[in-house]
């Protein structure tokens, strides 16, 4: 049997705005109390957690005094060293205050833009103090709910400005911290920037500063868009983009569920495990394909739960992931999986299509025999029975 006990080598991170959510949605008030952050870091450690990532004002409230923010920041930071617990991730909330209703650092008012900037950059020096070495942008409020209220190239322009002024900033300070976009196709904007993986990838390019900026995709985000995950996060590995992650569950294209790890699309969230546990070594563009980051959560406790099921969830999506990356191992170390995937020509894949210092006079002259080629069959359907009887247990 199996040990799925979460453990800090496992490097199982959570956003503080996870286990702190209080069931907010359009249609209800809170379900539960405010959660103190030290008390959420306690709890997190309890559980096997190794980090913890924070918005700004998971700690400290909007507007709130320089004395409170201090003695906050202070009490976070002691929960911090006497639990062991790290912060590989912090981020921003431009999103909650009415200030960021038409957009944050591509808002058509530059006011609001100054000053969401600043509200960044203020963040980023925390981040940093707390050792943070990723940054993630999530532009949640980036985008429109009307075609005519916003010049999307004007707000392309104002969103690759102010990373690279961010880029910049970092540099200067000597900060060791990386940016990692956020892609979400809608919700809370009818229409946000930067909606899928391929889309921020794409953006990364036109920076001033591209080896700075990679991504930070989440599972529910891609379903949303009717994206399949493990292609997107299989290629944001292939660019070397994949910085960071957000690891939630979802039920196809609705509403964001931010459902906890391995429930909603369950074969996809094992295809998602597979690929993580076993890209390492593989090869990329400049060989990059493999990801070792925190395995973070962003989901959110169901709204149907008091605390004990917040840590019910919390503690979940840990055993889901080691259940899956134990099921995957089990998968790759079948002889039955290996025949299979020979039947299915996956590892020839891998075999560059010309060899080397073949001229295309050699590939021109060789023939294939259409007529037996167009009738060899991929064999996927039994690869993909032997993944599925993993993931039923009959194996
Ligand atoms: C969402 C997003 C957020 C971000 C978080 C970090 O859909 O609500 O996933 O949870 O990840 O704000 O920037
Ligand atoms: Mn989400
Ligand atoms: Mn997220």
């Amino acid at each position: 049997m199996s040990d799925y006990t979460p453990r800090p080598e496992h490097r199982f991170s959570f956003g503080l705005w996870t286990v702190g959510w209080r069931g907010v949605d359009p249609f209800g008030v809170a379900t539960r109390e405010p959660m103190d952050p030290a008390h959420a870091v306690e709890k997190l450690a309890e559980l096997g957690a190794w980090g913890v990532s924070f918005h700004d004002e998971d700690v400290i409230p909007f507007g709130a005094a320089d004395s409170d923010r201090a003695s906050r920041i202070a009490s976070f930071r002691k929960a911090l060293d006497s639990t062991g617990l790290v912060v590989p991730m912090a981020t921003t909330n431009l999103f909650t205050h009415p200030v960021f209703r038409e957009g944050a650092l591509t808002a058509n008012d530059r006011d609001v833009r100054r000053f969401a900037l600043r509200k960044v950059l203020r963040n980023l020096d925390l981040a940093a103090e707390l050792g943070a070495r990723t940054y993630v942008m999530w532009g949640g409020r980036e985008g429109a709910e009307s075609p005519f209220n916003k010049d999307v190239r004007a707000a392309l322009d104002r969103y690759a400005e102010s990373v690279n002024i961010l880029c910049a900033y970092v540099r200067e300070q000597g900060y060791d911290i990386r940016f990692a976009l956020e892609p979400k196709p809608n919700e809370p904007r009818g229409d946000i920037l930067l909606p899928t993986i391929g889309h921020a990838i794409a953006f990364i390019g036109e920076l001033e500063e591209p080896d700075r900026v990679g991504l930070n995709p989440e599972v529910g985000h891609e379903q949303m868009a009717g994206m399949s995950v493990v292609h997107g996060y299989a290629q944001a590995l292939w660019h070397g983009k994949l910085f960071h992650l957000d690891l939630n569950g979802q039920n196809g294209p609705r509403y964001d569920q931010d459902l906890r790890f391995g429930n909603g699309d369950v074969k996809s969230a094992f295809a998602l495990v597979d690929l993580l546990e076993h890209s390492v070594g593989a090869s990329g563009a400049g060989g990059r394909g493999s990801y070792d980051g925190p395995r973070h959560f962003d989901f959110k406790p169901a709204r149907t739960e008091d605390e004990s099921g917040v840590w019910a969830s919390a503690a979940a999506c840990m055993r889901n992931y080691l259940i899956l990356a134990a099921k995957s191992r089990a998968f790759r170390a079948d002889p039955d999986v290996a025949a299979a995937l020979a039947d299915s020509r996956v590892g020839q894949l891998s075999v560059p299509t010309l060899a080397p210092g073949e001229s295309l006079a050699d590939l021109r002259a060789e023939e294939l025999d259409t007529t037996e080629a167009a009738g060899r069959g991929a064999h996927a359907e039994k690869l993909d029975q032997l993944a599925l009887e993993y993931l039923y247990g009959t194996r």
